[in-house]
């Protein structure tokens, strides 16, 4: 069902969920065999890119990570696994929701470490933002929930712009 502001149709949340898997090696910790928090951003806007680069299908760049909250460390060895999916789609940007857990190997139990948002915003040939060819739908109550909420931190964002910060 295209329309005139998404050309090519909408998109299910579901489309662009992504997940990336690592383990914590000696390359990735500080002094303290703590995982480096510079290590796990690159791994959130890496996998947040993928996910971006599934709903639009274009190009996109990162323009902001926002709400970037260390929850909990990880350690040296720890499994972490981060969960990426597209929340909103504006003109040219979109929001996408990052969460990253340690994963006990034993018992599959989840720990949440990290919950951003980043700002996505797709590019033409000439570097500067086109339109989102594809909209968003949700296909749940969560989602719906969690696109209702991103629509009010996207205006938020532009409020915060529009101010300098
Ligand atoms: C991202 C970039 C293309 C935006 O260009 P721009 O001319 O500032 O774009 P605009 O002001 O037209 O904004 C484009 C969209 O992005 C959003 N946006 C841009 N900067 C933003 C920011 N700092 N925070 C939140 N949203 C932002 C705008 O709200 C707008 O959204 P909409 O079209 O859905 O309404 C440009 O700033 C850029 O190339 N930055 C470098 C990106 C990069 O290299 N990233 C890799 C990490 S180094």
């Amino acid at each position: 069902m295209a329309d005139q502001q998404y050309p090519m149709g909408i998109k299910e949340v579901g489309t662009s969920f992504s997940v990336a898997t690592h383990m914590i090696r000696h390359e990735d910790i500080n002094g303290y065999n703590r995982l480096f928090g510079g290590r796990l951003m690159e791994w959130i806007d890496d996998v947040a890119g993928i996910a971006a680069r599934r709903h639009a299908g274009i190009d996109i760049t990162t323009a902001a990570i926002d709400t970037l909250e260390f929850k909990s460390p990880a350690w040296l060895n720890d499994i972490v696994i981060i969960e990426a999916w597209v929340t909103h789609v504006g003109n040219t940007s979109m929001e996408v929701r990052a969460d990253s857990y340690v994963e006990d190997p034993a018992t599959g139990e989840r720990t949440m470490i990290n919950h951003a948002y980043l700002t996505e915003v797709c590019v033409g040939p000439d570097g500067h933002p086109t339109p989102v060819p594809w909209g968003l739908v949700a296909t749940n109550d969560e989602q719906r929930a969690e696109c209702i909420a991103a629509r009010k931190r996207a205006e938020n964002r532009k409020v915060r712009r529009s101010q300098g910060f």
